[in-house]
């Protein structure tokens, strides 16, 4: 008799795993200029078990990452002002978001507007540049800088912003929300904080990532408008 363990394991086999996967932002950098264009990108990093499927304008992934071992998966569309509608889940434990993220070139930004997440580690400290509320929700602007990093031109020193929900708006479990573009990057903007050309396409992306001994997992079914 074949047992539920053994199924088990020949179902874990089929799936995807990051062995075929780049082994870090560097050596993929290339690919993530290119994934920025494409409607659709799923890209992992390390260790562990991912699976991530886009079908129409809904995508789902399951990720269970081990030491170093992450992923961004997500649909993309035309990047600039857009209000864009989700509605799904988000069940995620450790470091990791579900967010719209996106870059522009002149100046290079690497840019998040963050809706969920279960625990914020950024690799980089983050500086609180202002509040503000759009579509009804409280906002939090940071941002960091990094310095010798991958980025969609290769090894680049550029500054990431990001807008964070407050603490008591973020979406965890059943998720849904609006996100008027246009209110994140004018807030950005006033604050001296201006994007440069959107020659690529943004996303409505699951992020994990894993941060020393915090490990990422987590399942996300997320529908687009
Ligand atoms: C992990 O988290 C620590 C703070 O707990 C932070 O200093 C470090 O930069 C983070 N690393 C990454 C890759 O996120
Ligand atoms: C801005 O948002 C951050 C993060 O939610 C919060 O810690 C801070 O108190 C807020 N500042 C103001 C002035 O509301």
């Amino acid at each position: 008799m074949v047992s539920f363990t053994a199924i088990l394991a020949a179902a874990l086999a089929l799936v995807p795993s990051a062995l075929t996967a780049p082994s870090d932002y560097d050596s993929a950098h290339k690919s993530l200029d290119t994934r920025q264009n494409a409607p659709w990108q799923y890209w992992t990093e390390g260790s562990g078990q991912f699976s991530c499927q886009q079908q129409g304008a809904k995508y789902s992934c399951s990720w269970n990452g081990k030491a170093g071992g992450g992923l961004v998966a997500g649909s993309g569309w035309r990047a600039g002002a857009k209000t864009v509608k989700y509605q799904g889940t988000y069940d995620a434990k450790g470091p990791g978001y579900l967010s719209l993220y996106g870059w522009t070139r002149n100046p290079l930004i690497e840019y998040y507007i963050i809706e969920g997440w279960d625990v914020l580690a950024p690799g980089e400290p983050w500086t609180l540049r202002g509040n503000y509320t759009s579509e009804g929700s409280s906002y939090a602007f940071y941002t960091a800088q990094r310095v010798n990093k991958p980025s969609i031109e290769g090894t680049r020193t550029f500054t990431q912003y990001f807008s964070v929900r407050s603490e008591a708006e973020k979406k965890l479990g059943a998720v849904s929300g609006t996100i008027n573009t246009a209110d994140h990057f004018n807030f950005w903007s006033s604050k001296g904080y201006r994007l440069g050309n959107f020659e690529q396409n943004m996303f409505m992306v699951t992020e994990a990532f894993a941060n020393g001994t915090k490990l990422p997992s987590g399942t996300s079914t997320i529908t687009v408008s």
